[in-house]
């Protein structure tokens, strides 16, 4: 009984102070005054991008308080109110859209307390009115600014500003889908606050700056779709909080430097569609952490047994289709339980298929074709008719599937049969005709192949010579 009144007591007390702290805050909030050089700016600022028909203070007299607008949001700073979020783009139903005549004004960099600034969709016409990002007044920002993003505006151009590289708080810059050129500044690589960093799908070039590598607390960096060459930093090394790298659709070249097997905590890595050679790296087998390794449509070379694949055992996703590998599929890629997709397809692989791939228990796609594997394929009609043409084995001239396993219908596509001695010829009619229901095909593939023909003449051939054994028969009874 004591206990209880005194937990009320304290519910009590705690009530009245909570519900006491926030009513002060609010009253306080309620009665906040915004500067009207903030306000100002605001407006002239918002005017700039949608267009002069815009008029912020008829339209919203009070964008901090009862008439806020979508996009926009304030916080308080020593009683007043001051814009920390600007979001310009048809986000929402009533969000602000851009004008065709679109352009950066100044009243921007008024807005001293902005946290993150975004921009989507807004500079659409890169031919008619390209606009360029403006190149100074960025440090004015340097010590509210945690996220900038431009993103989807094919009418932005120009270069990144050096002058990004004065906003030391960032954590996150996307510029992404947009129209800039140019190479990119090393500057960028001083902010060592940034978590993401995506400046995918643009037209940079040139060679990726060292300076990069210091950005030590990257969590996600994304460079693909852009044209830059030359080689991968060693320096990547440095980015040991980074989980996903993209670096994917460009020209680098050369070899993936050792140093990428400090990225433990990576579970992403795409390099696909670049100009890697030098053959695989052995560290990468020291990405433990990796869920998805991507590496395909790059000169590499080598042997792909050259890792022990069996230490990423996250992997889901392994690509590494051609790459102009050569060598047997090593076992130890079947002991990477998770994985779903498997692309080695387009190499110069050779020797037999491991057997122990068709139980990897997840997987739904497994490209072989396009190399020089050889021998029988001996999965079963199960796995097979499971995988549909998701797995490919085509293109092998050498391979084979052996048909005592394989019920009509369910042939891997793309692959002949084995030839087999003639002496199987009956069991092999006789299971046939137990099945019944393999569609002509099937059926005329079945008795060729136990004959060791092929080809739609050869068919015919069979056929009419079992006729004219037929007619024999009766004929001599
Ligand atoms: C907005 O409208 C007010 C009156 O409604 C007018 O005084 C003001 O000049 C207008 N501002 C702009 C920027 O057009
Ligand atoms: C890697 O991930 C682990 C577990 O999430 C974390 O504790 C560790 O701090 C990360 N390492 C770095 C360098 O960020
Ligand atoms: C294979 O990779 C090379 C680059 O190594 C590329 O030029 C070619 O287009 C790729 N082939 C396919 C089918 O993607
Ligand atoms: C297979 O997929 C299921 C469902 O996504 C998952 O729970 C399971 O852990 C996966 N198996 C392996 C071996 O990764
Ligand atoms: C494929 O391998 C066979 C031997 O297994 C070899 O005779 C043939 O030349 C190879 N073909 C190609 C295109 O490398």
């Amino acid at each position: 009984m004591k206990k209880l009144k005194y937990m009320s007591f304290s519910i009590l007390v705690l009530c009245i102070f909570y519900l006491s702290a926030p009513c002060n805050g609010e009253d306080e909030s309620l009665g906040a005054p915004m500067k009207r050089t903030e306000q100002e700016a605001l407006y002239s600022a918002i005017q700039g991008f949608v267009g002069k028909w815009w008029n912020g203070s008829d339209l919203y007299p009070d964008p901090c308080g009862w008439t806020p607008i979508q996009g926009v949001s304030c916080d308080l700073f020593d009683g007043f109110w001051y814009v920390t979020d600007l979001s310009i783009g048809p986000v929402h139903d009533n969000s602000l859209s851009c004008a065709q005549n679109v352009e950066f004004s100044s009243h921007l960099f008024a807005l001293r307390h902005l946290r993150s600034l975004s921009f989507f969709n807004c500079f659409v016409s890169p031919n008619q009115r390209p606009v360029s990002v403006p190149s100074t007044n960025w440090e004015v920002l340097a010590e509210s600014l945690e996220s900038l993003e431009f993103r989807s505006n094919p009418g932005l151009t120009g270069e990144i500003p050096v002058a990004f590289g004065l906003l030391r708080n960032l954590q996150s810059l996307v510029l992404m889908e947009n129209g800039l050129t140019g190479e990119l500044p090393e500057s960028i690589g001083t902010l060592i606050n940034l978590r993401r960093l995506n400046l995918a799908a643009n037209a940079f070039k040139g060679r990726i700056p060292d300076s990069f590598g210091g950005l030590n607390r990257l969590l996600i960096l994304d460079m693909s779709r852009n044209s830059l060459s030359g080689f991968l930093p060693m320096t990547f090394g440095g980015l040991n909080s980074l989980l996903k790298l993209d670096l994917s659709n460009n020209q680098l070249a050369g070899k993936i430097p050792l140093e990428f097997g400090n990225l433990k905590n990576l579970t992403l890595l795409d390099l696909s569609n670049n100009r890697l050679s030098g053959a695989l790296t052995q560290s990468l087998q020291e990405l433990s952490s990796l869920q998805e390794l991507v590496l395909s449509n790059n000169p590499t070379g080598g042997e792909i047994m050259s890792l022990e694949w069996q230490n990423m055992r996250g992997l889901t996703a392994l690509d590494l289709s051609n790459m102009s590998l050569t060598g047997g599929i090593p076992e130890s890629i079947a002991e990477l339980k998770g994985l779903r997709f498997l692309g080695l397809n387009d190499n110069q692989l050779t020797g037999n298929i491991p057997q122990k791939l068709a139980s990897l228990p997840n997987v739904s796609a497994i490209y072989l074709h396009g190399n020089n594997l050889t021998g029988e394929l001996k999965f079963s009609d199960w796995f097979y008719g499971k995988m549909g043409r998701r797995f490919g084995a085509w293109g092998n001239p050498n391979l084979c599937y052996s048909i005592g396993l394989v019920r009509a219908g369910y042939a891997p596509f793309g692959v002949k049969q084995c030839e087999e001695k003639v002496m199987k010829y009956e069991t092999h009619l006789i299971s046939k005709s137990k099945l019944g229901n393999g569609n002509s095909d099937n059926h005329d593939s079945t008795s060729t192949a136990s004959l060791g023909f092929k080809g739609c003449g050869l068919n015919r051939l069979v056929w009419f010579v079992e006729v004219l054994m037929v007619l024999v028969f009766n004929f001599s009874l």
